[in-house]
């Protein structure tokens, strides 16, 4: 049966048969020493010259080809042993090899950190840079902080449900990916930008808590922390006031770190509260750096930033929502919305969570009255022909009896990167684009056949850039 590197301490002695890759091979005059690699770490294996066709076997072998060995495991000798490999008190004494698949010569080295590779050889042989320890690691902690996120949520009667891929476009503040409609030519379906509007529907279907590890898609140019394709944590409750969500929040990031990261230190709990206005003055920024030590990289300064404007003004001098047009006032400056007058001091019961200086989260209590969410769009100049267009469904909606509610959405793949002390959200994604929204390993975007668009009703019109 196949056991792990991990486990070799717990069969000294026997014959065992580990399953992996080739990391290094080293010959020592008449010793072939291989450097064996399974997903747990590396082990030493010994190839002797007295088993001559084994031998033989092993002098072919070369990095990264796959593997099934048998061999005894023995403790190293004294003095032998490295303490740099989890395993590195053991060697395995070969007596058995199958190779499963050769491999050709790398394009790129895959047991560094390879930060310093070049972006470009890196996405396009993904699947090579994947067997690289530390995203190894990062994807591997990533899905145990997904699952502590899901049980704790479970156990506080939140239930996760799957929202289509497949929408309408939504007033997110982002350029919409678009999909043509085949059967309805002409047509086109948006990718959501974020699950807001079915969540918020799922709220007057009577789920009262709902959350999903949602999948959004935003056509805008990626950075560091930004991709057109990312995960968000998304979360709605019922009956809930401003509070009660951030406490919800707090409590579950609070469990992560001690759970998953207990060598890191929250700089201060409760988390601090700073408005918008001291966060601008004080700051300069609506994201402060609040750590008190930069130098400590597992110093996590939370903060929640509130009271943001509801509205802000365009260049073209009309007013916009500053973050979600979803959102209720706070409760005192309801009469002023729905009055749409002083609209400048309007404050918003947005919430949002940052970390280190970077936006890992936001939300905010709903306008669950359709009065309240038509005055949002009315503020903005929308007739109401457009507003009844665009949103309809939800005015309709919110007049079949719809609860109070708010929720928050992380930036998962933001939130990643920060607790793995990783430059980049690329770093904690299996599969992420480039910053010219490529996929180098697939080859996306690429062109279609005349045919296949012809079937989707689009003709492609190219423009001299
Ligand atoms: P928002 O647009 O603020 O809110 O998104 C929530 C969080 O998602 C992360 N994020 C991103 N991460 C990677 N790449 C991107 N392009 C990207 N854009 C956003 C950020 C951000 O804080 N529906 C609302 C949430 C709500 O009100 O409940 C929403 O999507 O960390």
């Amino acid at each position: 049966m196949r056991i792990l590197t991990r486990d070799l301490g717990a069969h000294e002695g026997k014959e065992i048969t580990l399953k992996g890759w080739v990391d290094t091979r080293r010959d020592h005059g008449k010793l072939i020493f291989i450097d064996f690699r399974d997903w747990t770490g590396l082990a030493q294996v010994v190839f002797m010259p007295k088993n001559k066709e084994l031998h033989e076997k092993a002098s072919k072998l070369r990095s990264e080809w796959v593997i099934e060995l048998k061999g005894t495991v023995q403790r190293r000798p004294a003095g032998l042993e490295n303490p740099k490999m989890a395993s590195g008190s053991y060697e395995i004494m070969a007596t058995g090899l199958e190779i499963y698949s050769e491999a050709n010569t790398p394009p790129l080295e895959v047991t560094s950190d390879g930060l310093t590779i070049g972006e470009e050889v890196r996405m396009k042989y993904r699947y090579l840079d994947l067997r690289r320890p530390r995203i190894q690691k990062n994807l591997r902690t990533r899905a145990k902080v997904f699952q502590l996120i899901r049980s704790f949520l479970s156990g506080k009667d939140f239930v996760e449900i799957e929202t289509p891929l497949l929408s309408k476009s939504t007033p997110e503040g982002s350029r919409d990916f678009l999909v043509p409609s085949r059967v309805h030519p002409g047509m086109f379906y948006a990718l959501p930008q974020s699950p807001q509007q079915y969540k918020q529907l799922l709220m007057v279907g009577g789920m009262d808590r709902y959350f999903q590890m949602a999948k959004c898609l935003r056509d805008e140019d990626s950075r560091g922390d930004r991709q057109p394709e990312f995960t968000q944590l998304d979360m709605e409750m019922s009956f809930v006031k401003r509070e009660d969500v951030m406490a919800v929040n707090e409590e579950l990031l609070i469990k992560l770190v001690k759970e998953m990261y207990p060598e890191k230190k929250i700089q201060e709990i409760p988390f601090p509260h700073i408005t918008y206005k001291e966060a601008m003055e004080k700051y300069g920024s609506d994201r402060p750096d609040i750590r008190k030590d930069k130098n400590d990289p597992n110093l996590l300064a939370f903060c929640w930033v509130i009271d943001f404007p509801f509205f802000e003004k365009t260049d073209e001098g009309t007013w916009t929502f500053t973050h979600n047009p979803f959102s209720a006032p706070k409760p005192e400056f309801m009469d002023d919305l729905l009055a749409q007058r002083n609209i400048e001091n309007i404050l918003t019961t947005q919430y949002d969570i940052v970390l280190n200086g970077i936006e890992v989260g936001g939300g905010s209590i709903r306008n669950h009255r359709s009065e309240g969410l038509k005055s949002v769009f009315r503020v903005m100049g929308y007739e109401d022909a457009r507003i009844e267009r665009n949103f309809g469904h939800m005015l309709e909606a919110f007049d079949f009896g719809a609860p109070p509610h708010g929720g928050i959405a992380w930036g998962m793949d933001r939130f990643m990167m920060l607790m793995e002390g990783e430059p980049n959200i690329r770093e904690v994604i299996a599969f992420p684009k480039t910053g010219d929204g490529t996929d180098l390993m697939m080859n996306g975007p690429s062109e279609i056949p005349v045919e296949q668009l012809r079937e989707q009703h689009i003709q492609v019109i190219k423009t001299k850039n």
